[in-house]
């Protein structure tokens, strides 16, 4: 199957989890792209999508939202599998659900949402967002579960590998 991984990223670290789903899928005898949501014209020759955002004061950013409405048509004719990535700590927090994607999941043939923890380097981070995560107490560090999204990716290598698709 021919896969689009797709996430939008400010600091880079949803970007990583995007590389990392690619490399598992293509591990698994797919064909996969992994491209910036705002590099993306069209999504007509994929098979498959999977989508993703880190998220930012409980939304999903632009370029993963507005790709959606450009390529609606499409997505919703071809399965899609959406990710956000953002709690950050151990115990990841917030540990209510951090991410508004009600609208995300009912625009494209999809039910499935994964949260992933994020990573936080206040060194990346501009002024006001610093005064943010300041006055939120969010500690620095890196929180990706690799193993998680690993296995994530492996399951939907399987989904896609089975016999009339998913
Ligand atoms: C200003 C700011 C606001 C954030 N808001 C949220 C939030 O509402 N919910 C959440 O789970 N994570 C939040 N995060 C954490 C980010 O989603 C996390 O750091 C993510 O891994 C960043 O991904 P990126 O490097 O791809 O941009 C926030 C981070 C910053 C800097």
């Amino acid at each position: 199957m021919n896969v689009l991984v797709t996430a939008a990223s400010k600091h880079g670290a949803t970007a990583e989890i995007a590389e990392a789903v690619g490399r598992v899928l293509t591990e698994h005898g797919h064909v996969s792209s992994v491209v910036a949501p705002e590099e993306v014209i069209h999504v007509d020759d994929f098979d498959a999508v999977v989508i993703g955002s880190a998220v930012y004061a409980g939304h999903w950013l632009k370029p993963a939202k507005e790709l959606i409405e450009r390529t609606q048509e499409r997505l919703v004719a071809i399965p899609v599998w959406t990710f956000s990535s953002g709690p950050i700590g151990d115990p990841a927090k917030p540990d209510e659900d951090p991410v508004d994607v009600a609208d995300v999941l009912s625009a494209v043939n999809s039910t499935e949402h994964m949260l992933f923890a994020g990573k936080l380097d206040k060194e990346t981070l501009g002024f006001a967002e610093r005064a943010i995560t300041k006055a939120l107490k969010a500690p620095d560090g890196d929180f990706r579960d690799w193993d998680a999204i690993s296995a994530w990716a492996t399951a939907i290598a399987s989904e896609l590998a089975e016999p009339g698709g998913p």
